[in-house]
């Protein structure tokens, strides 16, 4: 055994134990489109009232397999799940390289969790600049003086390109969009439905993109 004096101790997690304790679902239950059965569900998430409802965690991957995940707002539901960034940052290299994604919403306090994979497909300008005219101006100001994803010598220069960025737009100028920001859509071919049960029983229904249709299986927790 390696003697590690000034190691700290682990931090034990082991005792947080928390009981998943919802009826569960059944076939019966879902909707034959897992959209519409998102729907549903993103209402009743909603109705819990948390902070930022839509927050999603979303990994993309090089080509050569290296996994990156971060969490993004979900703007619009539509044949896809739409979200809005810098696609010059980290994750719009990637998407760039290899248009693949997986996204996974954590709706604990429901015992619910959502998942998509699918291809990841830009939304048009006329959809991203429909959006960004929606964006606060603070929003927009900081898009603008962010070059996200690349590194900043400290605050203050973060700062002062904001600054920047406002004196040039003046208090009520446009601030047009930056060619580098925009939007994606992931196109759903998999998703898959969990409820957690007692006793990590859980629930789990995967569907699976069949043509127009979907097929649905459940899986073992
Ligand atoms: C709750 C939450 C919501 C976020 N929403 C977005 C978003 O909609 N778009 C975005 O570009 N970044 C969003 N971010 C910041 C990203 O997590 C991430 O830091 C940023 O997009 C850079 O990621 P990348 O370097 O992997 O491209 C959000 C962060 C959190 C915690």
């Amino acid at each position: 055994m390696i003697d590690e004096p000034d190691a700290p101790a682990p931090l034990d997690l082991s005792a947080v134990r928390e009981q998943y304790q919802s009826e569960g679902i059944r076939r019966t239950d879902l909707f034959p489109d897992p959209l519409d059965h998102f729907r549903a569900w993103y209402a009743e998430w909603a109705a819990t009232e948390p902070f930022d409802p839509a927050a999603v965690a979303l990994a993309t991957a090089t080509p050569d397999g290296r996994p990156s995940v971060r969490f993004v707002l979900v703007r619009r539901v539509d044949h896809g799940f739409c979200f809005f960034t810098d696609t010059t940052s980290r994750k719009g290299a990637e998407l760039a390289a290899n248009p693949q994604a997986a996204l996974c919403f954590g709706w604990i306090a429901l015992s619910r969790q959502v998942r998509a994979v699918g291809p990841v497909e830009p939304l048009t300008d006329a959809e991203v600049d429909d959006y960004w005219e929606h964006r606060p101006r603070g929003s927009r100001l900081s898009a603008v003086a962010s070059a996200q994803s690349q590194p900043v010598a400290d605050r203050e220069a973060l700062e002062h390109r904001r600054e920047e960025v406002a004196a040039a737009a003046g208090p009520d100028g446009p601030i047009e969009r930056p060619a580098g920001w925009g939007g994606y859509r992931l196109v759903p071919e998999e998703v898959e439905v969990w409820q957690g049960r007692a006793d990590r029983l859980h629930d789990r229904f995967l569907y699976t993109r069949a043509g127009d249709a979907w097929a649905l299986q459940r899986l073992m927790p």
